[in-house]
């Protein structure tokens, strides 16, 4: 299979990482693929996750839904969790950040006819999702070789209507004619792109999907995200936005934030 194609507008760094799963897909174990460096060092954080089980059984809910949405698929032989080991620690880690999502939102997953994701790595947030609940239609926006790992990964573990999609114009066009309720989510991900595709992708979502769900990190490669996302909320002035500090994903070099916006007139 080629390498990524140069007109993608993408940062050097996902080039590299996204050709080496591409790599990785043609030569190694994909039934392992959670243990590939790449992934792990991508998409895995290193925190101990013994305290995010303490905050989950005290959603609201818990016993009813997520208690199920959090056990693992065997899928890409992800490692358990120590502390719970039904679960991962990557999927523990996306049911802590979703959960912060709805409830500062007050989003319903049930009530929701679209979901945008952009950079959903393997797909873990999108079985979740869907685990808990959610029935409309999913479509993921990442490089081919993500994507390509994604399709192998939800069409083992998830029955739902989810498309996958490269090309910027057509994901824009998809936002863009959206008439449901909607949510946009982009985890540790839009961030790490060029400007240009933030900006078309950003224009596009804001005023066509409901709710927005982003984390980032402060900075990455050079790129103040901080004051980038504060200038797209200060334009994005038909949504209430809350941006929270993560410490628990903060490292000595930079702060990670997960920004959240809902339609002004929910509030
Ligand atoms: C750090 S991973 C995060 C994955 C997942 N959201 C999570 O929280 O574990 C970054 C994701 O963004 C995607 N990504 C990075 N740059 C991109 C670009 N220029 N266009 C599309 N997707 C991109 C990557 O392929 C990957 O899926």
């Amino acid at each position: 299979m080629p390498e990524i194609a140069q007109d993608f507008q993408v940062e050097y760094d996902w080039k590299q990482y996204s050709n080496d799963i591409r790599t990785n897909m043609n030569t190694a174990d994909i039934t392992n693929f959670t243990n590939w460096r790449v992934i792990r060092y991508t998409m895995f954080s290193q925190l101990s996750k013994g305290w995010i089980i303490d905050h989950l059984s005290k959603v609201s809910g818990w016993e009813s839904k997520w208690k199920d949405a959090v056990e693992e698929s065997p899928v890409g032989n992800p490692m358990p969790c120590e502390e719970y080991p039904q679960s991962s620690y990557n999927l523990l880690f996306q049911a802590w950040t979703l959960s912060h999502f709805l409830a500062v939102t007050e989003c319903v997953l049930e009530e929701i006819d679209t979901i945008y994701e952009f950079g959903g790595g393997y797909g873990c947030m999108c079985r979740l999702i869907h685990r808990l609940g959610f029935s409309g239609k999913y479509t993921n926006f990442d490089l081919p070789p993500l994507l390509e790992l994604q399709e192998y990964y939800l069409s083992r573990t998830v029955e739902g209507r989810i498309s996958y999609l490269s090309d910027t114009g057509e994901f824009t066009g998809q936002l863009v004619g959206e008439k449901g309720k909607s949510i946009f989510i982009a985890c540790w991900s839009i961030s790490e792109a060029p400007i240009s595709l933030r900006d078309e992708i950003l224009n596009a979502v804001c005023n066509n999907t409901d709710y927005i769900f982003i984390s980032f990190q402060t900075q990455h490669r050079g790129f103040d995200n901080m004051a980038i996302f504060k200038e797209f909320v200060d334009r994005a002035t038909n949504y209430e936005w809350v941006f929270r500090r993560v410490p628990q994903a903060t490292t000595s070099t930079c702060d990670s934030y997960y920004l959240f916006g809902r339609p002004i007139c929910l509030s």
